[in-house]
C-alpha cells in the first residue's frame, strides 16, 4: 500500500451519473487489475473505495457512478486539483487461471475493473468475451473501449434498449474456460449458479479502514473469515459462503 497525492488530469461523464478521473502520480503500488484504490475527501471521515480501471506507470483512471455527497464531491473536482489516494489495496484477480478462452461479466459500475483485467488477458494471447450488463442503453459505458482493445462484446439491458434484453447471464456464451465477475451482490449470485466453470468474483462491499486494519469488512467464507479489503475484493467461486 502508498499513500500519494495525485493530481487530476481529467474528470469528465460518460453518462448522466457515471464519471471517468485521470490522476498522475507514482502508480508502483499497483500490481494487478481488480485492485482498488482509497480516496481522502475533504470533510469526510472514511476514505471512498474505487476499483482501479486502467493504469500505467503515471497515470490511473477510474470510473465512479455518483451515489451520495462523497462521489458527488468528486464529481465537481476540476482538473489541476488534487487528490490523497492510497494505492495498491487488495488483492486484484488471478490471471493464471483464466484458460484459453476467460468470460468476463460486468454490471454498471462493476464494468471498470474488467477493463486493465481484459488488456492483460489479451496481452496473454486469451480470447477475451465480456459481457457488460445495464439497466437501458442511457447507462451504457465502455462498449467501444473494450471493442477497441479486441475483446468480443455483448451488452445487455434490463429494458431491452440496448443489446440483448436481460441480464449478463441472459446471454452466457456456450464456450468459455473460466470467468471473472464484478457488480451487484443480486448480479454475482446469478453469475454463481449460471457459470459451468471456476472463477472469481470481486465484492464491492461497504468498508471502513480498506487496509485490514479494523475488521469492518471481515465476511465468513468456506475458508475461514476473510477480511474483504485486504483478503479481496476477489474471491474465487470456490469459497464463496452466501448468507
Ligand atoms: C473495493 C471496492 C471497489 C469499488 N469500486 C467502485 C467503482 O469502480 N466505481 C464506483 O462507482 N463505485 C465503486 N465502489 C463503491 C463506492 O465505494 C461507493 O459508491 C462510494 O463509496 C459511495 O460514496 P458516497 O459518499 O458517494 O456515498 P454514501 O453517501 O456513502 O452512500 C450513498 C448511497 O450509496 C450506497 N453505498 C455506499 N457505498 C457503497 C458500496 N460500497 N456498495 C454499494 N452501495 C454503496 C449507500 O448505502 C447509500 O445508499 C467500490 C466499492 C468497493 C468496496
Ligand atoms: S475495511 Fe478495515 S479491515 Fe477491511
Amino acid at each position: 500500500m502508498k499513500q500519494g497525492t495525485f493530481q487530476i488530469l481529467s474528470n469528465e461523464p460518460l453518462t448522466d451519473s457515471v464519471y471517468t478521473m485521470v490522476l498522475a502520480e507514482d502508480t508502483s503500488a499497483i500490481t494487478a487489475p481488480g485492485q482498488f484504490v482509497n480516496i481522502q475527501l475533504a470533510g469526510k471521515f472514511l476514505r471512498r473505495p474505487i476499483s482501479v480501471c486502467d493504469w500505467d506507470s503515471e497515470t490511473l483512471t477510474i470510473i465512479y457512478k455518483v451515489v451520495g455527497k462523497g462521489t458527488a464531491q468528486m464529481s465537481s473536482l476540476v482538473s489541476g486539483k488534487t487528490l490523497d489516494l492510497l494505492t495498491g489495496l487488495g488483492n486484484g484477480y488471478d490471471l493464471s487461471l483464466s484458460g484459453d478462452k476467460p468470460l468476463l461479466l460486468g454490471g454498471g459500475v462493476g464494468v471498470p475493473p474488467l477493463y486493465a483485467l481484459a488488456k492483460n488477458l489479451l496481452a496473454q494471447g486469451k480470447t477475451v468475451s465480456v459481457i457488460l450488463g445495464f439497466n437501458k442503453e442511457a447507462e451504457v459505458f465502455y462498449e467501444d473501449a473494450f471493442k477497441a482493445l479486441g475483446c468480443s462484446v455483448t451488452v445487455t439491458t434490463a429494458d431491452g434498449s440496448c443489446g440483448t434484453k436481460g441480464f449478463v447471464t441472459d446471454a452466457l456464451p456456450e464456450d468459455y474456460t473460466y470467468f471473472y465477475t464484478c457488480g451487484p451482490e443480486p448480479m454475482l449470485k446469478a453469475v454463481y449458479r449460471a457459470t459451468n466453470t471456476s472463477g472469481q468474483m470481486s465484492f464491492e462491499e461497504r468498508m471502513g479502514c480498506g487496509f485490514g486494519a479494523c475488521m469492518g469488512c471481515s465476511c465468513k467464507t468456506l475458508t475461514g473469515y476473510k477480511r474483504i479489503c485486504k483478503d479481496g475484493p476477489v474471491m474465487k467461486k470456490e469459497e464463496i459462503l452466501w448468507d
